[in-house]
């Protein structure tokens, strides 16, 4: 008898995990683990909603230090939001001790260089694939880490993205390792030391992708004033970087609006493709605000 549902429990993990393997169950997270060449150990999660729109959009999702895919599924709106939009959520699960992501290393800010990037790139492209997604609503958002990220993804896979929205970052390659570190920490930017004009900030993201010419994603910048993890001068710094890449006069924004989207937040609007909040008093990191997200990627 015992055995008998020994060998049970055995063939029902079994087959749940040939499951996983083959079909991501709809409503649960769930790990994908072969999703073609994937050049870094990062997780790949995946929640399918029940209520999968036809031709569904996709939301990468990627989580801060010391988080996980699963924490962040957990601590984030996206989850509800999918079953209520019917996209597809992306949880990538950080292969680095202490889970921080890999936005230091050349390989990492380089255009299918190999790095994170490529890998979180490859999760987007098997999902675009094994769920026909709509490739025109293709999002990608995170926190803290995870918002470094978004804006690495963002210069990396310009191709990839309508749209990124950073939640306390620093700009794409402020992290850069001088000796080639794979996520390495970078004193210089988290302190809000390494500033630069707009023209090269923007060259820094022109440099990882060099020669593409196609569309790029529009992006929304959120930084907190009280950040004292990664300095309120990033915020900046990122506003420049955007602003640079796009062809706005960064010191002649097109409207400074206080108050915005909620008291004590300033939203401030570059052009169409680019704008930031600053949030007065808010540390690290600025609270997801999810209702506005699903605005600002066209699902509401
Ligand atoms: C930190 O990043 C800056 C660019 O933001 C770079 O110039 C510097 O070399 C980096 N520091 C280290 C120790 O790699
Ligand atoms: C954009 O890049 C493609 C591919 O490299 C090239 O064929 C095309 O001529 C470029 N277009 C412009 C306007 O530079």
């Amino acid at each position: 008898m015992r055995v008998l549902s020994l060998l049970a429990s055995c063939l029902s993990v079994v087959s749940a995990a040939s499951l996983a393997k083959r079909a991501p169950t709809p409503g649960s997270l769930s790990q994908v683990t072969s999703f073609g060449k994937a050049p870094t150990n990062a997780g790949f999660y995946i929640y399918v909603p029940k209520q999968l729109a036809a031709s569904p959009g996709i939301v990468v999702a990627i989580h801060y230090c010391t988080g996980s895919a699963s924490a962040y599924f957990n601590g984030s709106p996206y989850k509800t939001l999918a079953e209520q939009y019917g996209f597809i959520g992306i949880y990538p699960s950080s292969p680095h001790s202490g889970t921080c992501w890999d936005v230091s290393s050349k390989a990492t800010l380089t255009h299918e260089g190999g790095g994170d990037s490529n890998t979180i790139a490859q999760m987007v492209r098997w999902t675009i694939d094994q769920y026909k997604a709509d490739t025109s609503k293709v999002f990608v958002t995170g926190s803290s880490s995870g918002a470094m990220m978004t804006n690495v993804m963002a210069a990396t896979y310009p191709d990839l993205f309508k749209a990124g929205i950073a939640y306390s970052g620093v700009p794409a390659g402020c992290f850069m390792s001088a000796a080639g570190g794979v996520d390495a920490w970078n004193n210089s930017c988290a302190n809000g030391q390494s500033t630069a004009t707009p023209q090269k900030w923007a060259q820094v993201v022109l440099d990882m992708y060099p020669g593409y010419n196609g569309t790029r994603p529009k992006m929304q910048i959120y930084h907190g004033s009280s950040d004292g993890t990664l300095r309120p001068q990033n915020y900046q710094e990122t506003m420049k970087q955007w602003a640079g890449v796009f062809g706005y006069n960064y010191d002649k924004p097109e409207s400074t609006k206080s108050n915005d989207p909620q008291s004590g937040y300033t939203r401030t609007v570059y052009g169409p493709m680019v704008e930031g909040i600053y949030a007065q008093g808010v540390g690290h990191t600025v609270p997801i605000r999810g209702a506005d997200d699903m605005k600002y990627f066209g699902f509401a």
